[in-house]
């Protein structure tokens, strides 16, 4: 099986993970201020883009090519501030939009670390995706406290939960609508249910699940999140689905089962989480299927690990799953945005969940860039491919 059954451990993950981070020991040592910063306000560094940044050589395309961000290391690290503002078009927070940091105390929310981020992105002229708003994982301690896990016959995660039905679908009510209101305007594409799937294309069994015996609560957010935001471009996001498979075609049933139902989804996101262990997948012919729905289609969490040491090789495999990727992308229209989940090997989240395993992404761990930083330079500069469908309206 491919990298299924090491991802299944990202649900066991949580602040912890992101706190045993490099990050986390750069945002403990003294800040300072990243340069050129105003003495109020976000640092705007976008002006000093390269005319061979990511951010301007996809303008060919109209692509937003786009990162994930490890907002203590933004707090700590210059280096890595002027490269997510410069290199970047598009942010992604890692973390700071999730349950367990927005509302860490019941009733209680803690907006400042998202917030600063969006300021950030709004000084550096960068679009949001804001991931995620329900989840099985990285739910706050006082909701996952009444939660049991066990595993079903066809060895897939159960949890259940010892609040009842009522309170659970009021509590994700609450928490989907309060927080699409908080960034409302502010968000280009929200991934609004992340990773709903299993790998046998079976409905995850979570607390989601129980409280509304299927998967209704799937539409339901959708039209809270509508409600909400009419403005944001709302998407299902999950792993694994760029592979045709038992699960890419049950997250393309799901869509289409949503349109068919008249549910405000707008797009489907592959989160592209490769390894060069495995073939590179089908992916431009599941992004194009999904397309066909008249959806919109993102690659959301674009990394690609190898195991450790990475050999001449190995390298040479990355740079062609790099290309690869970031080609399917190109070649279907309705897809608006590549993103990558992190852009600094030292930041990354896949030594933690994949052991022996690493080098995933475009930096080294010094925040030079490595050869597949090149090969996306290459790909964005060589492409004929056709502008967008749809990726503009009113944003930066
Ligand atoms: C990961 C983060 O990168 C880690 O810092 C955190 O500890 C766990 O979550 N799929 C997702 C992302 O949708 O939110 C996950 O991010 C990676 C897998």
């Amino acid at each position: 099986m491919r990298s299924t059954r090491s991802l299944v451990l990202v649900g066991a993950l949580s602040v912890t993970a992101v706190l045993a981070s490099p990050a986390a020991a750069l945002a403990a040592a003294p800040q300072t201020a990243p340069q050129a910063s105003p003495a109020a306000g976000p640092p705007s560094l976008y002006q000093g883009s390269p005319a061979d940044s990511l951010r301007r050589l996809d303008h060919r395309s109209d692509l937003r090519v786009g990162t994930a961000v490890n907002t203590d290391a933004l707090a700590a690290d210059p280096a890595y501030t002027r490269i997510a503002a410069q290199q970047f078009d598009s942010v992604t927070p890692e973390n700071v939009m999730k349950w367990e940091v927005v509302e860490p105390t019941r009733g209680t929310y803690d907006w400042a670390a998202a917030d600063r981020l969006v300021d950030f992105a709004h000084a550096n002229k960068q679009r949001v995706r804001g991931h995620t708003l329900v989840w099985h994982s990285q739910l706050p301690a006082w909701l996952q406290a009444t939660i049991t896990s066990t595993t079903d016959a066809s060895g897939n995660r159960v949890d259940t939960t010892s609040l009842p039905a009522a309170e659970v679908r009021a509590l994700l009510k609450k928490h989907v609508q309060d927080e699409v209101r908080h960034f409302k305007g502010r968000i280009w594409q929200w991934d609004v249910v992340n990773e709903a799937l299993n790998e046998d294309g079976t409905p995850r069994q979570d607390i989601w699940f129980q409280a509304w015996g299927g998967t209704g609560y799937v539409a339901d957010a959708f039209r809270w999140a509508h409600e909400a935001d009419p403005q944001a471009k709302l998407f299902y996001n999950d792993y694994n689905i760029e592979y045709t498979g038992p699960k890419s075609d049950a997250a393309y049933a799901l869509a289409q089962q949503l349109k068919a139902q008249r549910v405000p989804i707008d797009g489907v996101g592959f989160q592209t989480h490769l390894d060069t262990q495995y073939g590179f997948p089908d992916l431009q012919a599941n992004l194009q299927r999904f397309a066909d729905l008249k959806l919109f289609v993102a690659e959301t969490e674009v990394d690609i690990r190898s195991t450790l040491p990475v050999t001449a090789d190995v390298q040479a495999k990355q740079n062609s799953y790099w290309a690869q990727s970031l080609q399917a992308c190109l070649a279907v229209r309705r897809c608006i945005s590549y993103t990558v989940w992190g852009f600094g090997d030292a930041y990354s989240w896949v030594p933690g969940v994949f052991p022996g395993e690493g080098a995933a992404n475009l930096y080294d761990e010094a925040l030079a860039p490595k050869p597949q930083y090149t090969v996306l330079q290459d790909v964005l500069r060589a492409t004929k491919a056709p502008h967008r469908v749809g990726s503009g309206g009113g944003w930066a």
